[in-house]
């Protein structure tokens, strides 16, 4: 069976207090709406629809950089939850699979429970995730009888028996995408908040004679965010939660508390994670890699064997093949640094590639920058980059190659050759000792007032 997502996304968020729309703001380095997308991404749907509507355009164009296949659909007005379903209609006018229907503020919900809603389909034709709520607070609350799911009443609307219960809605609902847009369509707004509801679509569908079931989970994959302090513990949720999948997957974390990650994050089997180490968006270690202390990796791959700081930076495009080293104080942006490669100490590689075998000397930077353009320095194979190059792109190395300390190299080295390109030193005998009696001097007529 096919599966579609409409990813409802067109609420303020008021309670953020915010001039970006509340979908926009970020768990893990990913706009909260991505930590939904990518819970249904799994289940390889076929469609995905986004309804959005507060600062739509920004929206839209935070889905375009996710995947560019997403369609949006706008909601002008927000009418209720039914409502922003409805605006999916036309895109999924000739789709005939299910629609499993989201919210872009509640990023925890898992994609086995997504699964698990897919297959109850095989019995009920409407699904809906609940969950058995600690405090069940202003929640719509699941009137069930056995596993038959009657109707879902609203808080505002429920009366005290219905209060009572703890079932509650999560707001994620599953159907059959045109049977869902036929019930929606029966959807009043004769109620107390004057909303279209898409809870009344149980009670509809039984009207109708067909059948609705609840599938629940646990409450933390229900978590929707509508304050900052809700979005600082959705954040904690997400680090935890991270932390004890990387150690389960066999990454060592020397102090798990102090490694962050981001949504995307890959480390690989027995890589090492030292202390207070930050992972930015789009980045993947492979195994037996060590990252060490106070390191800030993003949009890089880091090879097996490879070693990164401590307090090194890794930029976007900062490619480590096997058993590189950088070290300590360097920064690395789209780059390539080659097998064995070592760039130990206080560099800045900037627009590079660099061969398999070399040594970079401490304090060499790439002047990648005229304050235009941004120009590329190759540097080939086994080749010895003495401390303190200034390496003045656009600029090669060949393999073999020695740049000698303080150069800086402004055109072509041959392979093999030795570059020296820095001022020839000139020894002065004596002259030392005598600047020195002449600035002492100097000193003592200034302290006496001469
Ligand atoms: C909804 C459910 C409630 C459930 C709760 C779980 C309904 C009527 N009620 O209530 O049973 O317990 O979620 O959190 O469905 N949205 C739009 N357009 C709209 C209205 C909402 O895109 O016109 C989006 C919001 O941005 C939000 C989501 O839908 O992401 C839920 O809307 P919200 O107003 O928070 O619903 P609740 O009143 O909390
Ligand atoms: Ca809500």
């Amino acid at each position: 069976m096919t599966t579609a997502l409409i990813i409802l996304a067109a609420g303020q968020g008021s309670r953020m207090n915010s001039d970006l729309p509340k979908v926009l703001h970020e768990v893990a380095n990913a706009p909260l709406f991505a930590h939904a997308l990518n819970a249904g991404t799994a289940l390889e749907p076929e469609k995905t629809v986004l309804v959005v509507g507060h600062g739509g355009d920004l929206v839209e164009a935070a889905a375009r950089k996710i995947d560019d296949t997403i369609v949006i659909a706008h909601q002008t007005e927000q009418l209720g939850t039914a409502h922003a379903v409805a605006q999916a209609r036309a895109a999924l006018a000739d789709f005939d699979g299910d629609a499993l229907v989201l919210y872009g503020d509640t990023p925890f919900v898992t994609s086995q429970t997504l699964t698990n809603m897919i297959a109850a389909r095989a019995t009920h034709d409407v699904v809906v995730l609940g969950f058995d709520a600690a405090d069940a607070g202003r929640y719509g609350r699941l009137v069930t009888s056995g596993e038959t799911l009657e109707r879902i009443v609203e808080y505002k609307d429920a009366n005290d028996a219905e209060r009572a219960i703890t079932l509650c809605n999560s707001g994620v609902v599953c159907a059959n995408a045109q049977t869902l847009f036929a019930l929606i369509d029966a959807v009043g707004n004769d109620n107390a908040s004057g909303e279209y509801y898409l809870t009344d679509i149980v009670e509809l569908a039984w009207s109708a004679g067909k059948t609705a079931t609840a599938v629940t989970c646990d409450e933390a994959e229900t978590l929707g965010i509508n304050t900052r302090v809700e979005l600082a513990r959705a954040e904690g949720i997400f680090q935890t939660a991270k932390r004890a999948e990387a150690l389960d997957n066999g990454v060592t974390l020397t102090a798990p508390e102090t490694v962050f990650f981001s949504l995307d994050t890959y480390v690989g089997r027995d890589a090492i994670i030292e202390p207070n180490v930050v992972f930015g968006p789009n980045v993947t270690v492979e195994s037996t890699a060590r990252i060490r202390a106070f390191s800030h990796l993003e949009g890089c791959h880091v090879s097996m064997g490879a070693t990164v700081g401590p307090y090194a930076r890794l930029r976007p495009g900062a490619e480590l093949s096997n058993n590189a080293h950088v070290g300590n104080f360097v920064e690395i942006k789209n780059a390539r640094i080659g097998e064995g490669t070592k760039v130990n100490h206080l560099t800045y590689i900037g627009d590079a590639d660099i061969g398999d075998g070399t040594n970079v000397g401490a304090g060499t930077i790439t002047c990648n920058y005229d304050g235009v353009f941004k120009h590329k320095t190759t540097i080939g194979r086994n080749a010895f980059i003495g401390s303190n190059t200034m390496l003045v792109a656009p600029v090669t190395v060949g393999d073999d190659a020695m740049t000698a300390s303080g150069s800086v190299i402004t055109s072509h080295v041959e392979d093999g050759a030795l570059a020296i390109a820095r001022a020839k030193q000139v020894n002065k005998a004596g002259l030392a000792v005598r600047l020195f009696e002449k600035l002492k001097s100097a000193k003592k007529n200034a302290q006496k007032g001469l």
